[in-house]
């Protein structure tokens, strides 16, 4: 087995690759689908997308109670530091060799405000090659863009993307970046969170499995998957 994922409704996902344990944009206490608190959950990793509340979520506390290390752009991660979080900042195209893999930071068409205001940077997604060679890439918050189709260029095993309409793509243009990405499985996220991105995601698993060769994998919250 390679890795386990663990959705917990919106953005927020854990992955475990061997003994590491990476939280991807903790959205936990205000997150009305997550089946977990902040306070009972351990990470050795955390990954800020950008700097929107529903994305930093409860980084900082999860983060200064575990001493996990935040991985963002450097904006997010010069704001964290001030708050006495431990930090590795990269940029957009930039990857570095973690223990849990190559993770590169790629663009994503959004905004990144920070909660108090302050400059957040680019947003990004994140395109990680594990040491088993399986490839992930998480979107984050973004609209459709054409060089989606340069990252799904070296192969990906699973993609994960918005289709809540309103703030990121909607379920026509998720279903074009599925082409343009050309995944083995996708997985939707940031939908039914809120009445503003509520989406019929069987519908749209239909779809994608019809005009495209991704399997889709709908996720319920707090639900764990193997990907190998
Ligand atoms: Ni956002
Ligand atoms: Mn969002």
């Amino acid at each position: 087995m390679s890795f386990l994922l663990t959705w917990y409704g919106h953005s927020a996902f854990l992955l475990n690759v061997d003994q590491h344990r990476i939280l991807i944009d903790p959205y936990l206490s205000g997150n009305p689908m997550s089946p977990v608190k902040p306070d009972t959950i351990d990470a050795d990793f955390i990954l800020v997308s950008h700097g929107h509340g529903d994305h930093l979520g409860d980084s900082v506390a999860i983060a200064k109670r575990t001493g996990a290390t935040v991985i963002s752009n450097a904006e997010i991660c010069d704001w964290l530091r001030e708050k006495g979080v431990k930090t590795h900042a990269q940029h957009i195209g930039g990857g570095f060799s973690h223990p849990f893999g190559y993770l590169k930071l790629t663009t994503a068409t959004h905004g990144s405000k920070l909660p108090d205001g302050t400059y957040g940077g680019n947003p990004a997604g994140f395109l990680l090659t594990t040491p088993y060679s399986d490839r992930l890439y998480f979107a984050g918050d973004t609209g459709l863009f054409g060089d989606m189709k340069l990252i799904g260029e070296e192969g990906l095993d699973v993609a994960i993307l918005p289709i809540g309409d309103n703030y990121t793509m909607g379920p026509g243009d998720a279903l074009r970046a599925v082409k343009l990405l050309q995944p083995q499985m996708v997985i939707p996220i940031h939908y039914n969170t809120t009445k503003l991105i509520q989406q019929d995601v069987a519908a749209w698993a239909e779809r994608v499995e019809m005009e495209t060769s991704a399997k889709v994998k709908v996720m319920k919250p707090g639900e764990e998957i193997a990907i190998q």
